[in-house]
C-alpha cells in the first residue's frame, strides 16, 4: 500500500482498543522471568558451545604476530581463530570500523580473536592465554576542542539563512558560547549477545539481540560475503537497545566464526567491560552557539557550529539537527564538523543529534531569557513557527510546541517560581526550577506484515521488533481494531527474518511505521473477507462482518485467510516537516555543604501525535526523561588520551540514573492528530522523551545555585 495523501476521516478516529490504555501483552512473560533472551536460548539447537571474544590492547596500528598456542591447548577448548587466520571480514553500510579479520587494528577493544569451548569458563580462562604483539600507529590527536578551534566557521554551512553576522551586530541581547557534552555509552541491560548456527558453513541460522533484523541479515551477508538468503535471524525479546542494537556486533560475527570452523552452535556474549570500547557509543561535542534577539524576545539569528568525533567516513554526533528546524529565526547559520580519530565507531544513541543539541540549544535559550530579563517560557513562545525556518516553502504536519510550553507550565506551577538564581532555600537544600523546549524529527520507513485469520483468531507476523518499547502490544491493538476483534484474539509474532520486513526499532519510526503496515495487511484481509462474502465495504466489530443484511462471526469464515503487505511512503510527506515536540519543567534541589544535585520533581508535556497506547508510550517517555538525568548528571565516556580508549567500562564506573535519582515524573500527552504522518495519524515518542530534558536540569541547577555549567555532565564539582 501506498500513503499517498494525507489520511482523512478513518477507522482509527472512532477507535476503542488503539489509544486505549494497555498493559504490555508480553509482561507476563517479563516479569516471570520466562521471555527468552538471545543468550538463554538453550533450547533452539543442539550441541550449542561458549565462545569468547579477546580485544585488542591498542587504539590503532596493526598486530604483527597472535600465539594461540597455549589456548588452544587449553582444557575444554575446540578452537581459536584469529583474526591473522581469515581476511578482512567486508563492512556493511551504515558502519565503518571492520568487525573481524585482518591485521588493521582501528580502535581499542577492536575483536582479535574467539576461543571455543566446552563451557564459558573454560573459553574465557584459554582466551588469557593468547599472546599479542602490536605495531602501535603514530599518536593520535584526541583534542576535539582545539580541533574545533581549526575548523570553526570554516567550510560550506549545512543551513545557510539570512546574515547572523549583522544580526548579532545589531542586536538588543546576545548569547555566544560554549558547550560541552561527553561521549555516551548505551549501556543497555541486556548485553550483545548471540547464538550461530553455521555449523555446515552453507545455512546459517542467528539467535540475537537486535533492533534491525533486515539489516543484521544484510549487514551478516556483506561481512561473510554470502547471500543473505542463506542467512535466518531471530530476535524476538531485546533487553533495551537505544541506537546500539540498530548494528551487527561482533558477538554474532564472532560466534558465526567459530560456529563454522567447529562445526557446532556457538553462543557468545560481548561481556561488559568490552561495550565501552568494542560496541558504538555517541560522540562527544563541542558547540558553540551565538543567538541574537530583538527587545520583544524574538531571535534574529541563530549561528549553531558543532564538532563531534568518528572514524574516517562515519556520521559522528550532528548536535546541529534541530537547530534548522526549531526557532523561528530571520537567520541561521548551522555546521557540523566531523573530527577524525581513532576512537571506537561514533554513531546513533536514542535521538541522535538533537538529544546532544538541545543540551547546548536549550540553555543558551535559558542564557537569552535572563539577558532579555524574559520568562524562558515566554521567550520559545515567541519564536514559535509554523514554517520551517529554513525553508520557508515547507510547513510542518503538525505543531503544538506552544501548547506543551503552556499546558507544562500550567501542571509544573511554573507562574509561581523565584526568578532570583540562588533565592530558594529548603533547609540545607537550595532549590531550582527550570525548563526546555523538546524537539525531534518524526521520520517513518517502509513496513511490512503478514495477518493470518483462522477460527475468529488472528495471526500477525512481521520482522518488526520489541526492544522493550510495547511494539507487541501496540501491534496487536492496531491489529485487533483493524478487525474488530478483541486485543486477546490476536497473536503478535515479531523479530523474525521469516516474517515480512519491516521498519525495524530505531530513530523513532518504529511504532509509527510497523502499525501502519499492519494497517496495510489489514486492509487487504478486510477486502478478501468482504470478496468471500460478496459484500461491499463492511464494517468489522465485535468479531463480526456486518454489512446491510450479512452479518457473519470471522470464526465462521471458511478456511484461513491470509494477506500480506507493506507501507510505502508517498512523496507528498516530502512537502512538509514531520517532527515531535515537547516541554520539560524540572525542579532540583542542591546541598549547600556538598553541592550534590537531586532532580525533585519532573513535568513533561509532549506533542507526538495519535497516542497508540498512553500506558507503553508514558513508558518510553519517562524512560527518555530517566536517561535524560543520566546525561545531565552523571554520565561521561572517560577518555584517555594518551591510549585512544575510554576508561570507564563498567556500570561502577559508567553511572546511569537509577531508581533513587528519579522522582515523579509526570507526562501530558497533548494526543494531536497527524494525518500526514500515517493512516494511524500516529508518530514516535520514544526519543522525544530524552530531548531537551538535561538543559531543563541544568538550567534549574542555574536558578539554585546562580552557577551556570556548560559543560555536562553537571557534576558537583563544577558548583564550587
Ligand atoms: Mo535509535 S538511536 O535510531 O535506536
Amino acid at each position: 500500500m501506498q500513503f499517498n495523501e494525507p489520511a482523512g476521516q478513518n477507522l482509527f478516529d472512532n477507535a476503542t482498543i488503539v489509544g486505549r490504555p494497555t498493559h504490555r501483552t508480553d509482561g507476563p512473560l517479563k516479569v516471570t522471568g520466562t521471555a527468552p533472551y538471545a543468550y538463554e536460548r538453550h533450547d533452539v539447537v543442539e550441541g550449542q558451545l561458549y565462545g569468547y571474544p579477546v580485544a585488542a590492547g591498542i587504539s590503532h596500528g596493526r598486530i604483527t604476530s597472535m600465539d594461540a598456542e597455549a589456548a588452544r591447548n587449553a582444557p575444554g577448548v575446540h578452537a581459536v581463530v584469529t583474526t591473522l587466520d581469515i581476511e578482512p571480514l567486508g563492512i556493511w553500510d551504515y558502519n565503518v570500523a571492520r568487525l573481524f579479520g585482518g591485521d588493521e587494528i582501528q580502535h581499542y577493544h577492536q575483536a582479535i580473536a574467539v576461543v571455543v569451548a566446552d563451557s564459558f569458563e573454560e573459553a574465557r580462562a584459554a582466551a588469557s592465554l593468547i599472546e599479542v604483539e602490536y605495531a602501535p600507529g603514530d599518536p593520535a590527536d584526541y583534542d576535539l576542542d582545539a580541533a574545533f578551534e581549526r575548523f570553526e566557521g570554516t567550510g560550506e554551512p549545512s543551513t545557510m539563512v539570512g546574515n547572523v553576522e549583522g544580526a548579532l551586530e545589531n542586536a538588543a541581547a546576545v548569547v555566544d558560547e560554549m558547550y560541552h557534552t561527553p561521549s555516551e555509552s548505551h549501556q543497555m541491560m541486556e548485553p550483545f549477545a548471540s547464538i550461530v548456527d553455521w555449523s555446515d558453513g552453507e545455512d546459517m541460522t542467528v539467535w540475537t539481540s537486535n533492533q534491525m533484523i533486515e539489516w543484521n541479515r544484510q549487514a551478516l551477508a556483506t561481512n561473510f560475503g554470502i547471500d543473505p538468503d542463506r542467512i535466518r535471524v531471530e530476535s524476538p525479546y531485546i533487553g533495551g537497545g537505544f541506537g546500539g542494537k540498530l548494528w551487527l556486533r561482533c558477538d554474532a560475527v564472532l560466534a558465526a566464526i567459530g560456529s563454522r570452523e567447529v562445526g557446532r552452535p556457538v553462543r557468545l556474549a560481548m561481556p561488559r567491560p568490552m561495550m565501552m570500547n568494542n560496541a558504538t557509543h555517541r560522540s562527544a561535542t563541542v558547540q558553540r552557539i551565538r543567538l541574537a534577539a530583538g527587545e520583544d524576545g524574538k531571535l534574529t539569528g541563530i549561528w549553531h557550529d558543532a564538532a563531534s568525533h568518528s572514524l574516517p567516513g562515519g556520521r559522528g554526533e550532528n548536535a546541529t539537527a534541530q537547530t534548522p528546524y526549531f526557532y523561528g529565526a530571520e537567520s541561521l547559520r548551522v555546521q557540523h564538523h566531523i573530527v577524525e580519530m581513532p576512537l571506537p565507531e561514533a554513531s546513533d544513541m536514542r535521538a541522535p543529534g538533537e538529544a546532544s543539541g538541545l543540551m547546548a540549544l536549550e540553555v543558551a535559550m535559558d542564557e537569552l531569557a535572563e539577558a532579555l530579563d524574559m520568562d524562558p517560557v515566554q521567550l520559545r513562545i515567541v519564536n514559535d513557527t509554523q514554517v520551517n525556518p529554513s525553508n520557508p516553502d515547507q510547513a510542518f504536519s503538525e505543531r503544538h510546541f506552544v501548547e506543551c510550553l503552556e499546558r507544562g507550565a500550567e501542571a509544573f506551577g511554573w507562574a509561581d517560581r523565584n526568578t532570583t538564581p540562588g533565592g530558594m532555600r529548603e533547609g540545607q537544600w537550595l532549590i531550582g526550577h527550570g525548563m526546555a523546549g523538546a524537539y525531534r524529527g518524526a521520520p517513518t520507513l517502509p513496513s511490512g506484515a503478514t495477518v493470518r485469520l483462522s477460527g475468529g483468531r488472528l495471526i500477525v507476523e512481521t520482522d518488526m521488533t520489541d526492544i522493550g518499547t510495547g511494539s507487541y502490544t501496540i501491534i496487536g491493538q492496531t491489529a485487533a481494531e483493524c478487525l474488530g476483534l478483541p486485543l486477546d484474539a490476536v497473536e503478535v509474532r515479531l523479530g523474525n527474518s521469516a516474517y515480512p520486513v519491516s521498519s525495524g526499532s530505531g530513530g523513532q519510526f518504529g511504532a509509527a511505521s510497523s502499525t501502519a503496515g499492519v494497517y496495510a495487511a489489514c486492509v487487504g484481509l478486510r477486502q478478501q473477507i468482504a470478496g468471500q462474502l460478496g459484500v461491499e465495504d463492511p464494517e468489522f466489530r465485535e468479531g463480526r462482518v456486518v454489512s446491510g443484511d450479512t452479518d457473519v462471526a470471522l470464526a465462521d469464515l471458511e478456511g484461513e485467510l491470509e494477506a500480506t503487505d507493506t507501507m510505502q511512503w508517498g512523496d507528498f510527506k516530502q512537502d512538509y516537516v514531520l517532527a515531535t515536540f515537547g516541554a520539560h519543567f524540572v525542579e532540583v534541589g542542591v546541598h549547600v555543604g556538598t553541592g550534590e544535585i537531586r532532580v525533585r520533581r519532573m513535568v513533561a508535556a509532549a506533542d507526538a501525535g495519535r497516542i497508540l497506547n498512553p500506558i507503553t508510550a508514558r513508558s518510553q517517555v519517562i524512560g527518555g526523561m530517566t536517561m535524560a538525568v543520566g546525561a545531565a548528571l552523571s554520565e561521561e565516556m572517560a577518555l584517555d588520551t594518551g591510549r585512544g580508549m575510554f576508561a570507564n567500562h563498567d556500570l561502577a564506573g559508567y553511572e546511569v540514573a537509577v531508581h533513587a535519582d528519579i522522582p515523579e515524573q509526570e507526562v501530558i500527552f497533548l494526543d494531536t492528530l497527524d494525518g500526514i504522518s500515517t493512516p494511524l495519524k500516529a508518530k514516535g515518542v520514544g526519543e522525544l522523551g530524552i530531548c531537551g530534558v538535561a538543559a531543563a536540569v541544568a538550567n534549574a541547577v542555574y536558578n539554585a545555585t546562580g552557577v551556570r555549567v556548560r559543560e555536562y555532565p553537571v557534576t558537583l564539582d563544577k558548583l564550587l
